[in-house]
């Protein structure tokens, strides 16, 4: 057991952390939160989170006393999912029984608009934890360990949040070809690749803000019956070696054609899951085949993935920006409610100040 130290103070810390949009998609777990097949994805840039934290030495009885605010208000809802989060990794980080936490946390995109939040705020809630741990533990942890380890907290809180703490490009699920890879934790996955890919953009155009009809939870739950469920862990660790040799080669048609195949197989899934459910709106369909026409007709490398919602994710490189955003002025926005300019980004960072 790491031996910690009891602090007598106040601590505060605050993290910044994104969102992030999967290449090659997590769909269906088991056990303690464990990928049936390994996943790859963009680091988002403003679709982020940001949380503060403030532990003091335990007043109350409760074995975990916290308080949550969500963008200044209390919301007794979320309150009760982190509650449950820190009873459920008190084996690996007991100490947090130890204080009474003050949390806050606000997005920096709007409530409601549809976008998944769980991957950013689970990423910045778990490395708080880890900062606090840091500042307790007499053997401090290197940088990389740190990161591992928040990774692996946050994996536990949202799967897909185990992505989140790393820059760019990061890789999740043991694969055989991925020396380092891990079903604990996500591993950075960008170094070889193509640098088109690290300023590549991924607009998010909002064509619903409604709530998910079926929670990622439900999701993930309804693979295990799914008769497609092992072809399907199959093709995307096959997948996935098929687009990190695109992305190291910059085949942007390879990489376009597996981007967008995961995108729909995901929505297939659901579509063909007992019980059936379908998350894309007709304006989905329109901003696809809008998308499809236009990269046809132009040759304008622009391509579209989805994650477990009607939203549509435009990718393409920055060289091409000026034209995609004719494009979108001239034939998406009419799609959408909303539309999100983002790009891939730089991963998590300390705040300086409180939020
Ligand atoms: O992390 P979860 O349990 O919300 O699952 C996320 C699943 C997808 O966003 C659809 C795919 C992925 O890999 O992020």
């Amino acid at each position: 057991m790491t031996p910690f130290h009891r602090l007598e103070n106040t601590f505060e810390v605050g993290w910044k952390s994104p969102s992030n949009l999967a290449l090659v998609k997590y769909w269906g777990k088991y056990g303690r939160q464990y990928p049936k097949n390994a996943s790859i994805s963009f680091t988002l840039d403003h679709a982020h989170s940001m949380t503060n934290f403030i532990a003091k030495p335990k007043t109350g009885t409760d074995l975990i006393d916290l308080s949550f605010k969500f963008e200044g208000e209390n919301k007794p809802a979320f309150e009760n999912k982190i509650k449950k989060f820190f009873e459920s990794i008190l084996d690996i980080t007991p100490f947090l029984q130890e204080y009474t936490f003050e949390i806050e946390s606000k997005n920096s995109f709007p409530h409601s608009s549809g976008i998944a939040s769980s991957a950013s705020a689970m990423s910045a809630l778990s490395l708080c934890i880890m900062s606090l741990e840091q500042e307790i533990r007499e053997d401090k942890l290197s940088e990389t360990d740190f990161l591992k380890k928040a990774s692996f907290l946050s994996r536990l809180g949202s799967g897909s949040a185990s992505r989140s703490v790393y820059p760019n490009l990061a890789m999740w699920g043991e694969h055989r070809a991925f020396s380092g890879s891990s079903n604990d934790y996500a591993i950075p996955y960008y170094d070889q690749l193509n640098p088109i890919f690290l300023n590549f953009h991924d607009d998010i155009l909002i064509v619903s803000k409604s709530e998910k009809s079926v929670s990622s939870t439900a999701g993930h739950a309804l693979m295990d019956d799914n008769v497609y469920s092992s072809q399907r862990y199959q093709q995307a660790n096959d997948r996935l070696e098929v687009l990190i040799a695109a992305m190291k080669e910059g085949n942007l048609d390879d990489f376009g054609k597996i981007v967008e195949d995961e995108a729909l197989t995901l929505h297939a899934l659901m579509m063909c899951s007992q019980p059936s459910y379908i998350l894309i709106e007709p304006n989905t369909l329109n901003l696809i085949k809008s998308i499809r026409d236009y990269r046809n007709q132009t040759g304008v490398p622009v391509y579209f993935s989805l994650d477990a919602g009607p939203n549509i994710h435009l990718l393409y490189p920055d060289e091409h920006k000026e034209h995609v955003k004719s494009f979108i002025q001239d034939d998406l926005e009419k799609y959408c409610l909303k539309i999100i300019e983002d790009q891939v980004g730089q991963g998590p960072s300390k705040l300086n100040s409180t939020i």
